[in-house]
């Protein structure tokens, strides 16, 4: 009889993380630009701050550093940090966003990285930031089809000076990237990405199971949590606690989900990443 041995679990490694949010002290669903906001349910903005600090507090306990940005009375969703900008090796590529009700966003985040200092293009091409525009290893997934224009895409690539890889996304849920697919490991050694197949065109999931024949591909009850909109440092995975299979999935392979309720944030379409914009400094 012959055993099969089984493949030893990897070794995960944490790298610490800088990270810019913004309290959501001005929480509230004012308008509709995503199917999950639905302008006559109660939200919460006391609710919407406790999950919030809990998050934060998630991460500092981890060890990463937050800087936050201060909310703007009447720009609801500005909690949403991901969106604000892209920062690769020290760069700012600013957001400039779809809709009007979120426009003012876009100067707000490069105001702040301007005032310290950082490098800042303000963006010719509409693009929503890191809610489009993820960074695994070397190269940059970017989203089209419902917020971020493909022309912003090339944009990026140049501004950059990396290879961006278009994604097109097909089902409105899962309007930006990083409600469809999670970045696991930016190791350019090691890039690992968890997704959810059907957010995705036919050519894009062919694309996807082709650099990375080896992710998580998550079920629908992790999508409809939001469980793709997770946030890892390399080891520990901070998910929505209704994705069950894709903690189950995690654990298997190495990595330590840490379950977060952002439930009321849920409310106007973002989880954990929506809340966090990584800061990538120069390398
Ligand atoms: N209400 C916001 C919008 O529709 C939610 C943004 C969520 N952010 C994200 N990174 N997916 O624009």
């Amino acid at each position: 009889m012959s055993v099969t041995p089984a493949t030893p679990t990897p070794e995960r490694t944490a790298t610490p993380r800088h990270f810019l949010m913004c309290e959501p002290v001005h929480y509230t669903v004012s308008y509709e630009i995503n199917p999950w906001m639905d302008v006559t349910r109660h939200t919460d903005a006391g609710l919407a701050v406790r999950q919030w600090r809990t998050l934060r507090d998630v991460y500092l306990d981890l060890g990463h550093t937050v800087e936050t940005i201060d909310p703007v009375e009447g720009l609801p969703d500005m909690v949403y940090a991901a969106n604000g900008a892209t920062v690769v090796d020290g760069v700012v590529y600013s957001a400039r966003f779809r809709y009007a009700e979120r426009g003012p966003e876009g100067p707000a985040y490069q105001k702040w990285f301007a005032d310290r200092g950082y490098v800042t293009h303000t963006a010719s091409e509409i693009n929503e930031g890191e809610g489009d525009l993820l960074v695994v290893g070397d190269v940059i997934l970017a989203g089209t089809g419902f917020r971020t224009d493909q022309s912003a895409h090339e944009e990026a690539a140049g501004l950059f000076g990396r290879e961006v890889v278009s994604l097109e996304l097909v089902d409105p849920h899962y309007y930006h990237l990083d409600t469809a697919l999670a970045v696991l490991s930016s190791d350019p050694a090691d890039p690992q990405v968890a997704y959810y197949p059907p957010a995705f065109s036919d050519r894009s999931r062919e694309l996807l199971e082709r650099v990375f024949p080896d992710a998580i591909r998550a079920t629908e009850r992790d999508a409809v949590a939001l469980g793709l909109n997770a946030v890892s440092d390399g080891k520990n995975v901070v998910v929505a606690p209704g994705a069950v299979d894709l903690a189950a999935a995690l654990t298997e392979r190495g990595w330590n989900p840490i379950p977060v309720d952002t439930s009321e944030l849920l409310k106007g379409g973002g989880g954990a990443k929506c809340c966090t914009l990584e800061i990538r400094s120069a390398r």
